[in-house]
């Protein structure tokens, strides 16, 4: 049988409504059945507890299985449960997410866990409306939570399920936009009929996952290659369809790591954005790059660094580029030896070098420390590049 889908308008046709309750239940059936026999062993599928499923849904909001699989765990064993995390230091917790990125999570996964703590008495509430408003909870979330705990029939629709539903019944209504997930929130719902929601939600996302994967998935040992519009019209690479209209402004940060005899500098982010309470070197930031000569010539930090004071700089990583929704940051760290101790101001806080791996930093840092602190230690702190006659 192949399912036909009338038109594009973004609220399912009643003709093509008819078409999904017709093979609804065959779709679920065999999502079901394909899932018991294929699904991948993971921790959280293996509870109906609330809190442990909203943890798993975050993480893996941002990073695959594979690697979202430690960082639940180490989670997990650190924050049991909602009053373990509520009672944590958020600084603490960003410590447990750093290098998952997007740290606004795990600060709203915080904020939400004093919630449940102050206002529902440690206890995860049940109804999704109220799970909606806890922050960091939209849509896609409640509905993990509220069907994989509670068998409430709330439709997941994350990547693997648009993809899915949208090679299968040539959907050309774009994915990111509000209108499109309204559709396909729709069309899963229908989809999902009588099933039982957690495991058919389980299915299939899961079923996107491993079998109708982004690129070039095996579309002749799909269980569905039959019914499939997008395979037998050999469009399944057209699907889904994006409308794509986030602009991306570019950023580049110049970092200063700064050496005074074993101590170095580093400030916390304090501006909301995603990098919000998490530490770092002092920095500049600036829309235009700055060429090597003008940064060391507009060295830096006028009340803090000043060029009488450097003895030796190098450049260690330049332009690293780190892709953000909006923005494509190029980062460069520049290490800076200094003559004499400089006098702080108060948004900087000086540190033992090898203290700085007990503070929570963004993935750039993350990056330069693994890369650059290691291998000093391991070589011992080398100057070279003295500072030039300006
Ligand atoms: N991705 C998002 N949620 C998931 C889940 N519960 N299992 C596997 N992958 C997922």
């Amino acid at each position: 049988m192949i399912f036909k889908k009338k038109n594009n308008s973004h609220q399912l046709s009643m003709y093509f409504c008819i078409r999904i309750m017709e093979n609804a239940c065959f779709i679920s059936k065999n999502l079901i059945d394909w899932y018991e026999s294929n699904k991948r062993y993971l921790p959280w599928r293996d509870t109906y507890n609330p809190y442990k499923i909203w943890v798993s849904e975050i993480i893996l909001q941002q990073t695959r299985v594979i690697q979202g699989l430690d960082y639940y765990l180490r989670f997990i064993e650190r924050f049991p449960d909602v009053k373990s995390l509520a009672d944590a230091d958020e600084q603490e917790v960003l410590k447990y997410w750093q290098g998952l990125g997007y740290y606004s999570r795990a600060r709203n996964l915080h904020a939400a866990a004093r919630t449940i703590r102050d206002n529902y008495m440690g206890t995860f509430p049940k109804d999704y409306e109220s799970i909606l408003k806890l922050k960091g909870i939209g849509e896609y979330t409640a509905a993990a939570i509220t069907s994989f705990a509670w068998n409430l029939p709330h439709p997941v629709v994350d990547g693997n399920v648009f993809r899915f539903l949208s090679r299968l019944f040539m959907i050309d209504e774009p994915i990111d936009t509000q209108k499109g997930k309204k559709y396909f929130i729709e069309l899963a719902g229908k989809i999902m009929g009588d099933s039982k929601p957690g495991l058919f939600n389980q299915a299939i996302m899961e079923f996107g996952a491993l079998q109708c994967i982004p690129s070039s998935p095996n579309c002749q040992a799909c269980l569905f290659s039959t019914n499939c519009l997008a395979y037998n019209r050999q469009v399944v690479s057209n699907y889904p369809v994006k409308q794509n209209k986030t602009k991306t402004k570019d950023l580049y940060l110049y970092y200063f790591h700064i050496h005074w005899e074993t101590f170095t500098y580093i400030h916390i982010r304090k501006e909301k954005g995603i990098w919000q309470n998490l530490f770092e070197f002092p920095l500049i930031e600036s829309e235009k790059i700055i060429k090597p000569e003008e940064l060391i010539k507009n060295f830096i930090f006028p009340e803090f660094i000043t060029t009488e004071n450097i003895n030796s700089f190098r450049f260690i990583i330049q332009n690293r580029k780190h892709v953000l929704s909006h923005r494509i940051l190029y980062a460069t760290f520049v290490e800076v030896f200094l003559k004499e101790e400089p006098a702080i101001p108060e948004s900087v806080i000086r540190i033992r070098e090898e203290d700085i791996e007990q503070y929570p930093v963004h993935r750039l840092m993350e990056y330069y420390i693994e890369k650059q602190i290691n291998r000093t230690r391991e070589n011992g702190i080398q100057e070279n590049g003295l500072f030039p006659e300006l």
